[in-house]
């Protein structure tokens, strides 16, 4: 991130008064509970959010060697995307145009020599889609005249980041997506990071609690006051809004400290955790000396698959670095996972309930009450 950028969001910071109350939202907002139980609301999210895309699929470095892939279900299609001898990448639909197997494993990760065998009949397909070849079928699909290559759909890949559009192939326009935020994003150099781990869970809650989970400090000083509550901020974020998307930066308690050196001197990130919301399926955040990714797939309007990621700055050269940052990833998850998520699966029974008709975002939570906003006017 540039040092101007760094000293702008860092200012706003000097200047915010008590409890940082120059970084509250202008305006309250209200949501219908309605919004996270809501079964025909939930449909129209994944047919329009994640169904017709863009979609944030990850970070490129994950797929850099030719023939690496991941398979995935994004919006409920299950993709395959491929990095392809020439260097670009194919977004492969994984459903053998036999009979519907899935031609590549699902929810894997690996690389490719030459060629996918469907695990069911052996058909042979290219790591670019095309049918290869039906071994052993003595000529008993030779007049089939359907093209039976894999269909795909469109893939786009820039500043180091992967958006699919699971519902069709239109053009990918990544820059005109992301309105904006890919100045600060395109500064951290995301294609150099290197993927160290990647783990899924599935959480009894709907798409949107996931994400809300990162979209305000405020919740910090209580739910986590016997983990991380004495490092960091609990009075408000930085938050910047990029179209749907947005940045929210986290920051840690000492974070005035900084703004009593020289300004040359200022650096935001030994005290910021920067997090883009890349709407509607994730999250890439930098934070102090690596960047995580979380990936959201809804699964049903209350169940939600959730990936994390973990990225190093350099390849890890020894057992001791490796380490270092599969712990890293550790103490990411064990917070998430005893203290943010099980209780945002009991918002959600509780929501579920019917017994409360919605929810309040206060001028504290900026980054809550654009995504909400933000969501109402997509679905409008
Ligand atoms: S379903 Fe793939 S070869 Fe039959
Ligand atoms: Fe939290």
């Amino acid at each position: 991130m540039r040092h101007e950028r760094q000293v702008e969001l860092l200012r706003r910071v000097a200047d915010a008064g008590d409890h940082l109350r120059g970084l509250h939202a202008p305006a309250s907002m209200t949501n219908p509970a309605s919004c996270y139980t809501d079964q025909a609301h939930f449909e129209r999210e994944r047919q329009l959010l994640f169904r017709q895309g863009p979609v944030f699929f990850g970070l490129a470095t994950e797929l850099s060697e030719p023939g690496a892939y991941r398979t995935d279900t994004v919006g409920g299609v299950p993709i395959a995307v491929v990095r392809q001898a020439d260097g670009t990448l194919r977004a492969l639909v994984n459903i053998c145009r036999h009979r519907g197997a899935p031609v590549v494993a699902p929810h894997t990760t690996g690389r490719v020599a030459r060629s996918f065998t469907c695990p069911y009949h052996g058909w042979v397909f290219g790591a670019d889609g095309s049918l290869l070849g039906r071994p052993l079928t003595a000529g008993a699909f030779d007049d089939v005249t359907a093209n039976c290559d894999l269909h795909q759909v469109a893939v786009a890949e820039r500043h180091g980041l992967i958006f699919v559009r699971p519902g069709g192939q239109e053009p990918i326009d990544v820059d005109g997506f992301l309105s904006g935020a890919q100045d600060d994003l395109g500064d951290f150099g995301l294609q150099n990071y290197v993927h160290i781990e990647s783990r899924t869970s599935t959480f009894h809650m709907n798409w949107k609690l996931v994400l809300d989970t990162f979209s305000e400090s405020y919740h910090i000083r209580t739910l986590h006051r016997d983990s991380i509550a004495p490092r960091f901020n609990s009075d408000c974020v930085i938050f910047d809004p990029f179209g749907r998307h947005c940045v929210s930066i986290g920051l840690r308690a000492d974070v005035l400290d900084e703004t009593h050196k020289p300004v040359e001197e200022w650096s935001l990130l030994p005290y910021g955790t920067i997090q883009y919301f890349l709407v509607p399926s994730g999250l890439v955040v930098h934070q102090l000396d690596h960047v995580e990714v979380w990936r959201v797939e809804p699964v049903d309007v209350r169940t939600t698959r959730v990936t994390t990621s973990m990225f190093a700055p350099t390849p890890p050269e020894t057992e001791k670095a490796m380490r270092y940052w599969v712990k890293n990833l550790d103490l990411l998850l064990q917070v998430t996972t005893t203290e943010d998520f099980p209780l945002m699966e009991q918002i959600q029974a509780n929501l579920d309930s019917g017994a409360m008709p919605e929810l309040v975002y206060g001028r504290n939570e900026p980054p809550l009450i654009h995504f909400h906003r933000e969501l109402a006017r997509l679905l409008a």
